[in-house]
């Protein structure tokens, strides 16, 4: 299966994959507004009692692509937004040079309260687990029952799991198309802290031109 070259988006090779889903409860009369104002109050798991805020997803309701991280982290915690953080202006910048326009993409993440383990005065990020990933489904399925993108993309393994219902090899799996049963289109690829994360100066050039390129793919994937 090719990952990179990509020459037409029709030659993506898609895989279907099926997933099981909670009926949803976005209607005609439901907006982004609504369900951003419902999930304020969200109990379905335990993330919300020591987290700030809910941190719902942003973006117009006509995006053509949904970009889905795992969670909140300490700045968006207290933002009360997504990707506004370091990793955030990671991903700013990487889709500015892919030409992408962040105000016409829609953002959100697979949970969507900070976990964290209290470190001294820090917050240390924590991994959300299967049962709390599922639990915040919920949400997710309604952001894109709502703005029914082109194309969703997974920024790393968390959101692979939600978008796909189980785990997947991320790094095999990049750049990659999944379409699911229902017919959406989901482009997997790293997580953007990740790029952050390494040290190694032409290393973290490599991984920041890989994921540059997979921006590019995600381009011409919104336009089909
Ligand atoms: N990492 C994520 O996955 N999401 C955010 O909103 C911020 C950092
Ligand atoms: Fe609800 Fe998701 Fe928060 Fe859990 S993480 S309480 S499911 S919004």
């Amino acid at each position: 299966m090719a990952t990179t070259g990509l020459p037409h988006e029709a030659k993506i090779p898609a895989r279907r994959v099926s997933i099981a889903r909670a009926e949803p409860i976005a209607d005609e009369a439901s907006s982004i507004t609504n369900l951003r104002e419902a999930a304020e109050g969200c109990r379905r798991c335990p993330l919300w009692r020591h987290a700030t805020q809910t941190v719902f997803g942003e973006g117009p309701d006509d995006a053509k692509v949904i970009f889905v991280g795992e969670q909140p982290g300490d700045q968006e915690d207290l933002a009360g937004k997504p990707f506004v953080g370091p990793a955030g202006r990671v991903f700013d910048a990487i889709l500015d040079d892919a030409g992408v326009d962040r105000q016409k993409v829609y953002v959100t993440n697979a949970v969507k309260h900070f976990k964290f383990e209290p470190r001294g005065k820090r917050r240390i990020h924590s991994k959300p687990n299967a049962g709390e990933i599922q639990a915040c489904r919920w949400w997710i399925d309604q952001e894109f029952d709502l703005i029914k993108p082109n194309i969703a993309v997974a920024l790393g393994a968390t959101a692979a799991t939600s978008l796909l219902g189980k785990a997947v090899p991320v790094m095999k799996m990049r750049g990659q198309v999944i379409e699911r049963e229902d017919g959406l289109r989901v482009f997997v690829t790293i997580h953007p802290s990740f790029i952050l994360r390494i040290r190694e100066p032409a290393d973290k050039q490599a991984e920041r031109d890989r994921f540059l390129d997979d921006m590019r793919k995600v381009k011409r994937l919104m336009a089909a």
